[in-house]
């Protein structure tokens, strides 16, 4: 056991160390209009002399990039489909679990493709004739099964295998359209597939599964998600796919709703970011292993943790003046809930590092966007240009 601690210990001041060690500092930069042109928003990054290309963009994992698949499933776990979500995407909502943009849409519009469309909301005639890539992501989503005793909570949204499944039929709808395998083969090599996952396995699942099953502890759950998270990025691979955005964990015990949260006084803040940071931990060494093992493909690691770790530790940096509370009013009005809907949101939604007591500000992912995009203390091997262009 305490070596156990000592050992989250050691990685929690590592990855402290490593903040202030190597992270740059970017000058602030607000989130640029919601249309824009590929030109204008390569211009706004500094990138004006590239020419970046991808055909397609594949996304999958949780809420933090759901674009509203979760309107078209049986499950309760459908909050962003009103006002005030979406208040800074053309003021629609979608079912986006934020103000604005997601990091995704970001890509999208540096890359020059449409955003990506949720898988679910598209008929058939769409789904075979879209080329530029799908949304499989579904807000509660996770690496694992949700266990059975909690099912009637999350009801049928997509955990990963279920959305690689959707991934198989996509590509099963789309292949007629290319000449040969060969251009096939080449446009799959060269799209990206970025996924964001294992925050619901590590926190909701593990904290409400303990109640109703036996569980296992921390350490055997964590190599028992990244066992599951291997197994399913080499499926990925065998269907194709070769370049990778992987995002690790970040410290969700900093959502409001955890920070707000506490039991008999007993704050869990510290438990849920070593939880995150467990995993993380273990993650490199996997995709590494990955990059290895399976030919021509590449992984990136995208550090989210440190991301909000730094956010925290110099706010100001980045324009943000609020770190630790929700920029909406939430149902309960105490940050444990999704807004209110149609209710009016904080004025100043760019300085708050969360929307809604879960989720974060447009802000935040075009922060994400763009240390991803360029920023090496942030990515390993390589960054998103490098990918790209790879
Ligand atoms: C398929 O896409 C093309 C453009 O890429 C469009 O002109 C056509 O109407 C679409 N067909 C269907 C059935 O959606
Ligand atoms: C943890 O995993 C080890 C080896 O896989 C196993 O022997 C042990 O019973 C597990 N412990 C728990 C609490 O699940
Ligand atoms: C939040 O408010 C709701 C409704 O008033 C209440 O049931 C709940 O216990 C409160 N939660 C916390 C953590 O204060």
């Amino acid at each position: 056991m305490a070596s156990t601690s000592l050992s989250f210990l050691a990685l929690f001041l590592l990855s402290l160390g490593s903040i202030f060690a190597d992270s740059k500092r970017l000058p602030p930069l607000p989130v640029p209009p919601f249309h824009i042109k590929q030109a204008e928003i390569l211009r706004y990054l500094g990138l004006d002399k590239r020419s970046i290309k991808l055909p397609a963009l594949y996304v999958f994992g949780d809420s933090f990039v759901d674009a509203g698949n979760n309107k078209y499933l049986q499950t309760p776990s459908n909050d962003a489909n009103y006002l005030p979500y979406g208040i800074d995407f053309g003021g629609v909502p979608t079912g986006r679990a934020t103000n604005g943009r997601t990091v995704v849409d970001f890509i999208a519009q540096v890359t020059g493709l449409p955003f990506p469309p949720p898988v679910m909301e598209l008929s058939e005639s769409q789904r075979k004739n879209i080329t530029t890539g799908f949304n499989y992501a579904s807000s509660s989503g996770g690496i694992a099964h949700i266990p059975m005793a909690l099912t009637p909570i999350f009801g049928d949204i997509l955990n990963l295998d279920e959305q690689i499944q959707l991934f198989k039929d996509s590509i099963t709808n789309i292949k007629g359209r290319f000449d040969s395998d060969e251009s096939f083969n080449s446009y799959m090599s060269k799209s990206l597939f970025f996924i964001n996952i294992g925050a619901n396995d590590l926190g909701i699942y593990w904290e409400l599964g303990r109640l109703h099953t036996t569980f296992p502890k921390v350490k055997n759950y964590t190599r028992f998600l990244l066992k599951e998270l291997c197994k399913r990025l080499e499926a990925m691979y065998q269907l194709g796919a070769r370049k990778f955005v992987v995002n690790n964990v970040f410290p969700f015990g900093y959502q409001p709703v955890n920070l707000h949260l506490k039991m008999n006084g007993i704050s869990f803040v510290e438990d849920m970011n070593r939880r995150a940071a467990s995993f993380n931990g273990r993650l490199p060494k996997i995709l590494t292993k990955l990059d290895k093992s399976l030919r021509g493909s590449t992984f990136v690691l995208f550090d989210m943790y440190k991301l909000f770790e730094d956010v925290r530790a110099r706010p100001a940096t980045y324009g943000f003046t609020n770190v630790k509370d929700s920029c909406c009013v939430d149902i309960s009005g105490n940050q444990t809930r999704p807004c209110l809907p149609y209710s009016v949101p904080c004025s100043d939604r760019a300085s708050h590092v969360f929307f809604d007591p879960f989720h974060p500000s447009e802000s935040i992912h075009f922060l994400w966007l763009r240390r991803l995009l360029k920023d090496n203390s942030f990515t390993s091997p390589r960054n998103l240009l490098q990918l790209i262009k790879s």
